[in-house]
């Protein structure tokens, strides 16, 4: 049906017949002369319709946005002062003369170029209208480079792409999963895979050596704006490789990308940080490197004041108290520290005490604070002198249960570099290392593990596992850029007995372990190869390639916050019959206003 694609002519083309096909990105009519911007994936061109030709010319007054057409016409280059240098195709324009309308199409319910005053909602729901947008079309263009780009890399490096199911057993990543009834074994679900977890394990006990595969996940968890129900993993598994050579793989391979889809040289080694010095200089495990913030820790400078929001965290083995201390800040005003306070308050927080620094020389007489009554002069002297402070800045506090404090300032942290544009160097990787093995879950008054308990503690710290499992570290490995999470992984346990331990001391019983994972300890015992690896989540990768603000927008058909499709209306009811037939009745929860 044509013979280029509209965004690929240029002045090589000039006295070329030309034969195109696209949607009708905008028409204007110029005193006698119909000018019609004609798209496809390429881009747009330029075609003009003259009068003196009146079949063609009648059908052009016709063409609306969005119509499909069929053109045939000359190129040749715009008259002078008529050249646009902002568009590929710009030197050049179409004469027309031919045109065929292909389809029509209703007035879109929002104009391409104007989708910023269309709503997500509607954008959803009408995305294959929004897909049509070039920087939409752009982002999935990238995409498909980017798995190109990485399955080249795993292709050359000897892994094999091995497919596992989507129906199968409940693998415990930590959120809930989505099931999908069984017709043939009435009242019994299969699980859709929140990753290939158990899948890939098994792959290396059947000696495939290195697996990879870009593979769809499901986990039914509180969505944001890296977070969808459905998204996809880059998932790797490797046999025979310790922790340092499968994070030099997978930095490589990174590497590789952003040097392929950016032309950027990304530091080669990413630097390496402990979880605990990660916490106590960012407070979270996944720090930005861009902000040049950290926390300072004052515990020891607060257990005895008389300020018991200080003193009490600083005397509780939970607790923390900590400093952000804000180079330039004291320029914040009233109302922009009120706004801080009501931010980290969304973590918790139950205030946000400041100090601003006015005059150094003049001592205590020279800040500006409303707790500086409740410390005494010595302990606001060393805080300056810990947090380095100089005239201009402020420090900000936090004083709480450790998580708290980690989670306010951590991310009061980031938003501070934001808003005072204090970012620095473009990509900042890292991977963080050396995990606890297992965090304490208060509510339920159990080790949970950090990771997923297939992950094998280090190897010098098998005594400690019980006698302290808090304090016992883990063979897992996070890569973080810019603040993100991008993947992660670890050594897997490869002996039945550790594993057993583990799960005993993540109390599931025998039976339950047994019942859950008794495929996985049986093949343990069949000549196990030690192995570990990986998953990154590729919508976050291309999230962060293409400079987008949410995973949503480098995928094709999202969901929305409360996980529903808008352009499918899915999920949906589905009709007696069918639910007769997978046994199922259905109890709706009672709303609330029939209560
Ligand atoms: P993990 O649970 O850390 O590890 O997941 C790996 C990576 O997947 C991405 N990711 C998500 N992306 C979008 N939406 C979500 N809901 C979502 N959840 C996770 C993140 C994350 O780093 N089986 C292990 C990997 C392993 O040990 O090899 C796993 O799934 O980028
Ligand atoms: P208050 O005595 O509660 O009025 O608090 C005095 C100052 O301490 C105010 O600036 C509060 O914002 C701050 N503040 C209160 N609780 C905390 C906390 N847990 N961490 C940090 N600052 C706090």
């Amino acid at each position: 049906m044509r013979s280029h694609y509209c965004g690929q002519i240029n002045s090589s083309h000039i006295d070329q017949e030309v034969e195109l096909c696209g949607w009708v990105h905008r028409r204007r009519d110029h005193g006698g002369v119909i000018f019609i911007d004609l798209r496809d994936r390429e881009g747009l061109v330029q075609v003009v319709y003259d009068p003196d030709l009146p079949d063609v010319f009648s059908v052009a007054e016709h063409v609306r946005n969005e119509y499909v057409l069929r053109i045939k016409g000359r190129v040749r280059a715009r008259p002078e002062g008529t050249v646009n240098p902002d568009l590929p195709t710009g030197e050049i324009e179409i004469l027309g003369l031919e045109l065929e309308v292909l389809n029509r199409a209703e007035t879109p319910p929002f104009q391409l170029d104007e989708h910023e005053n269309a709503s997500e909602e509607i954008r959803l729901r009408y995305r294959y209208i929004d897909l049509r947008r070039p920087e939409m079309l752009e982002k999935i263009r990238t995409r498909a480079q980017v798995t190109q780009v990485l399955r080249r890399f795993l292709d050359d490096s000897g892994f094999l792409d091995i497919e596992t199911p989507m129906l199968t057993k409940a693998t415990p990543e930590g959120a809930r999963d989505y099931l999908v009834p069984s017709r043939t074994h009435p009242g019994s679900f299969f699980a859709l895979p929140q990753s290939p977890q158990l899948f890939k394990q098994l792959l290396m006990m059947s000696g495939m050596d290195r697996y990879y595969q870009i593979v769809r996940c499901f986990r039914d968890e509180d969505l944001r704006a890296d977070r969808q129900p459905e998204f996809t993993q880059l998932d790797i598994e490797t046999s025979f490789l310790d922790e340092d050579e499968i994070i030099q793989l997978n930095e490589e391979m990174i590497r590789q990308l952003y040097k392929e889809i950016l032309d950027v040289d990304l530091p080669n080694p990413f630097p390496r940080m402990s979880y605990d010095e990660s916490m106590e200089r960012y407070g979270s495990d996944r720090p930005d490197l861009r902000v040049p913030l950290e926390l300072v820790d004052l515990r020891d400078l607060m257990k005895e004041v008389e300020f018991k929001v200080f003193s009490g965290p600083a005397k509780d083995p939970k607790g923390r108290v900590a400093a952000l201390k804000v180079p330039g800040g004291s320029s914040l005003s009233r109302k922009q520290i009120d706004e801080y306070t009501k931010f980290v308050a969304i973590y918790g927080a139950k205030g946000l005490a400041y100090i601003k620094v006015n005059e150094i020389a003049k001592g205590v007489e020279g800040l500006q604070s409303p707790i500086l009554k409740f410390l005494p002069d010595e302990v606001a002297e060393a805080i300056l002198q810990r947090t380095d402070a100089e005239d201009g800045d402020l420090i900000f506090f936090g004083a709480d249960k450790r998580h708290v404090v980690n989670e306010s300032l951590g991310a009061l942290r980031v938003k501070l570099g934001h808003d005072l544009e204090l970012l620095q160097g473009e990509w900042q990787p890292l991977w963080v290392v050396d995990f606890p093995m297992f965090e304490w879950d208060e509510q339920h008054d159990r080790w949970t593990p950090l990771h997923h308990p297939f992950t094998s503690p280090k190897l010098d710290q098998l005594d400690v596992l019980e006698s302290n499992p808090g304090a016992c570290k883990s063979r897992a490995y996070d890569m973080v850029m810019n603040g993100v999470e991008l993947g992660g992984g670890s050594i897997r346990i490869h002996q039945q007995e550790v594993q057993q331990k583990i799960f005993e001391l993540l109390e599931i019983s025998e039976d339950e372990a047994e019942e859950k994972f008794g495929f996985l300890l049986s093949a343990l015992q069949y000549g196990c190869p030690p192995h570990g690896g990986l998953a990154f989540g590729l919508d976050r990768l291309v999230m962060l390639l293409t400079d987008s603000a949410s995973i949503r927008e480098v995928m094709a058909f999202p969901k929305t916050q409360t996980a529903a499709c808008l352009l499918t209306a899915a999920p949906s009811e589905v009709g007696a019959d069918q639910l007769r037939e997978l046994s199922i009745r259905v109890r709706k929860p009672v709303s609330e206003e029939s209560k």
